[in-house]
């Protein structure tokens, strides 16, 4: 995308500081957790979180005051801006700038109203490699384990649905806690938990049963991490923008 439009452009200016393979390479989910860490250690101290704490000067939004290009803004942050309070950022190496910038274009992008991805890419991946379907039901197609997702785009915006693919634990709803007991005879079981009270349990268990304990009939019973994975060193930002466009289709009721 534009990346790939700004190498072509930076092949005519070999005069410039950047590695050409560097900004080339397609960046992914795990690029933009790295740059998102580097952003919040080097920037957002003078930048703001959202990169819009100085005046006239806006981040987060690709709406800088220049139509710079990814390469320019990496020769700004390991140059600084001369005569300026921006200063060199000497900690940070071209790599790093790259995905800074990556993550800086990320956030432009989560902005607009339709995401960049393709659904149809994203649905063939959820239907196949994603293996979503192991865990997640969509109108009633694909297993119970984790939440169901026929109607996420209702309670979810797109910024929020990548966090989950790419840092699943990070916000965890309340109807999706998973949960393990051990019985006095020593079967364990986990799963979803449905409910509990002061005396019982009631969750589904990995095949997807409904199962009911006693609390006095446990050997020990307790929270346990969800095992939704996390997409960020498997997946392009690209194909986790693919997954995003297709979720911010669900909403129940809607053509699928
Ligand atoms: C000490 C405070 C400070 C730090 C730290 C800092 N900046 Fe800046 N930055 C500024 C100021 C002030 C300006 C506006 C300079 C000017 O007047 O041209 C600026 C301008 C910029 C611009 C130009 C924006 C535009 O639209 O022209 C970019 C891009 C930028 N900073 C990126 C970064 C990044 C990325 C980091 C972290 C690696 C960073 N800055 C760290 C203070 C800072
Ligand atoms: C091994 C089971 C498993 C697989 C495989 C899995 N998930 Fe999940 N997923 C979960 C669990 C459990 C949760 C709830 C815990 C959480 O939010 O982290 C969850 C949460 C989510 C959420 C957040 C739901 C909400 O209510 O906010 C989204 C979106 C999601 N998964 C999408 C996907 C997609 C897309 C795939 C395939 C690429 C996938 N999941 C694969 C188990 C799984």
């Amino acid at each position: 995308m534009t990346i790939r439009f700004f190498h072509s452009v930076l092949l005519l200016c070999s005069a410039l500081l950047v590695v050409p393979e560097l900004l080339a390479q397609h960046e992914t989910g795990s690029d933009l957790l790295n740059g998102e860490r580097a952003f919040r250690d080097y920037c957002a101290n003078c930048h703001g979180p959202d990169g819009d704490l100085i005046k006239e000067v806006d981040l987060g939004h690709n709406n800088f005051r220049q139509p710079y290009s990814d390469q320019e803004i990496v020769a700004i942050i390991m140059n600084g801006i001369p005569n300026t309070p921006m200063p060199a950022t000497p900690r940070v190496s071209e790599e790093q700038a790259a995905m800074l910038v990556a993550y800086l274009r990320s956030l432009g992008e989560s902005d607009d109203t339709s995401v960049s991805g393709n659904v149809a890419r994203g649905k063939t991946l959820y239907e196949g490699r994603g293996e979503c379907m192991d865990c997640h039901m969509i109108n009633g197609k694909g297993s119970v384990l984790g939440p169901d997702l026929s109607s996420i785009a209702l309670v979810r915006s797109a910024a929020e649905l990548e966090k989950s693919l790419l840092e699943p634990n990070s916000e965890v709803q309340p109807g999706n806690r998973f949960y393990s007991v051990q019985t006095l005879r020593g079967e364990k079981v986990s799963g979803r938990l449905l409910n509990h009270d002061a005396f019982t349990i009631q969750m589904l268990d990995s095949n997807e049963k409904l199962r009911a304990f006693e609390k006095s009939q446990l050997l020990s019973f307790g929270f346990s991490n969800p095992d939704m994975p996390s997409l960020s060193t498997d997946y392009t930002s690209q194909e986790i923008a693919d997954l995003v466009a297709y979720l911010t289709t669900l909403r129940r009721g809607a053509a699928q």
